[in-house]
């Protein structure tokens, strides 16, 4: 029987992990997959999170199942640092997930539960991962516009319009912050033309929130979802813990769902504890209680708080010192959208063959639509980078 598995195609993003690995020349650049790294080349487990697993470690007596929609207070203290504190307890449902992937997936089986002809729209483009899914699971989505390939910026024009299209119960994604893969992101000014947009189609945002504490700050990242919250009667919130926490490989994310009263809101937290059982049963929860752990102590929040915003403020001076260099290399400001993008990505709008190129002739590797990690750079790397986006024509 299974012999007749198909061939799946590689995820294009994980597939340049491999490569990159295999490929022994000297000084070699990763900037593909989305995972920070210091300037030392490396993945550190944050301070907080090293002390609260000491304290999880020293407390914790027993390993017995946790609920099926994970630990209250994990939910409770990770909603709070999204839509804010004095959040509608009566009106939110939510589950621990595996991963902000497993949220964006629990998400979409919701509101596929809730309304079996659901269409999605999704940003062109969008994380790759959210079309695979789509397809994977047989929904159909519509792509709207959002990057604008000449300025480097929102095509909010064009994503006005498509989003108009969007029908009443339809899910439209949006990325919270921090755009994957592009790197621009509305204004809050626009954020509320998309919630006047939202309101008027009755379509249901879903809103993939993977970098809050990367791009303007943990309050700032979040100012576009609370407002769509602040607005809306229904909106899906699929949220990680990978990035902002350094957690990666726990798998530690949060789905909520804002509903419009508190019986709907019954209805809806028992379908997504449902939807946990039948798909894995009890959500992982040693990320989560890491997390837990974290925001509920005021000494270990600061401490988190404030080392995330050293890794945030380190990408944007990388943004900086990328876009100078450029400036100084070309003698022109076409690559100065870099330091106004936020986040871990850029996309620098070159061709495949360029991007080839890149990694053929300078070993520097970043996914094919042209997307770099800025996390994967430090200071030493920047002008190599600079030096090769010239060489290789961009
Ligand atoms: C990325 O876009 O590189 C990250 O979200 C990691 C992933 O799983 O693709």
């Amino acid at each position: 029987m299974l012999s007749n598995l198909k061939a799946q195609a590689p995820d294009k993003i994980l597939m340049l992990i491999e490569e990159f690995k295999v490929d022994t020349r000297q000084g070699k650049i990763d900037l593909g997959v989305g995972v920070y790294k210091d300037a030392q080349g490396l993945t550190p487990v944050m301070r907080a999170v090293k002390a609260a697993e000491q304290q999880i470690w020293e407390s914790q007596t027993t390993k017995t199942y946790t609920g099926l929609a994970g630990e209250a207070d994990y939910r409770n203290a990770l909603t709070g640092m999204i839509i804010g504190d004095g959040w509608p307890a009566d009106r939110v449902a939510s589950v621990a997930s595996v991963g902000g992937t497993g949220a964006v997936r629990q998400a979409l089986e919701l509101a596929r539960l809730a309304n079996p002809a659901v269409t999605v729209h999704v940003s062109d483009p969008t994380w790759p991962n959210h079309n695979s899914i789509l397809k994977f699971m047989g929904l159909p989505s519509v792509e709207y516009r959002y990057f604008d390939p000449e300025t480097r910026g929102v095509d909010f024009e064009g994503m006005k319009a498509g989003l108009a299209r969007a029908r009443k119960d339809d899910l439209v994604l949006l990325h919270g912050c921090c755009h994957n893969p592009t790197g621009a992101n509305l204004t809050l000014d626009q954020w509320a033309e998309v919630a006047d947009i939202l309101e008027k189609t009755g379509a249901i945002p879903l809103i993939d929130l993977a970098y809050q504490g990367f791009g303007d700050g943990l309050e700032e990242d979040a100012a576009g979802t609370r407002l769509i919250v602040s607005r809306l009667p229904q909106v899906l919130i699929a949220a990680s813990c990978s990035k902002n926490f350094g957690i990666y490989r726990e798998r530690t994310g949060l789905l909520l769902a804002v509903c419009e009263n508190a019986a709907t809101r019954d209805l809806a937290q028992g379908s997504l504890a449902f939807l946990n059982r039948q798909n894995f049963s009890f959500p992982p929860d040693h990320g989560a209680r890491i997390v837990s752990t974290i925001l509920t102590s005021d000494a270990l929040r600061a401490d988190w708080a404030a080392e995330l915003e050293d890794v945030r403020k380190g990408m944007l001076a990388l943004r900086e010192q990328l876009a100078d260099e450029l400036r100084d290399l070309t003698g022109s400001d076409r690559f100065d959208f870099i330091a106004q993008h936020r986040g871990m990505f850029s996309r620098l709008g070159a061709t495949p063959e360029q991007v080839q190129r890149l990694k053929q002739d300078a070993a520097i590797y970043m996914v094919g639509d042209s997307r770099l990690n800025i996390a994967g750079l430090n200071q030493q790397t920047v002008p190599v980078l600079a030096r090769a986006i010239v060489d290789a024509g961009i």
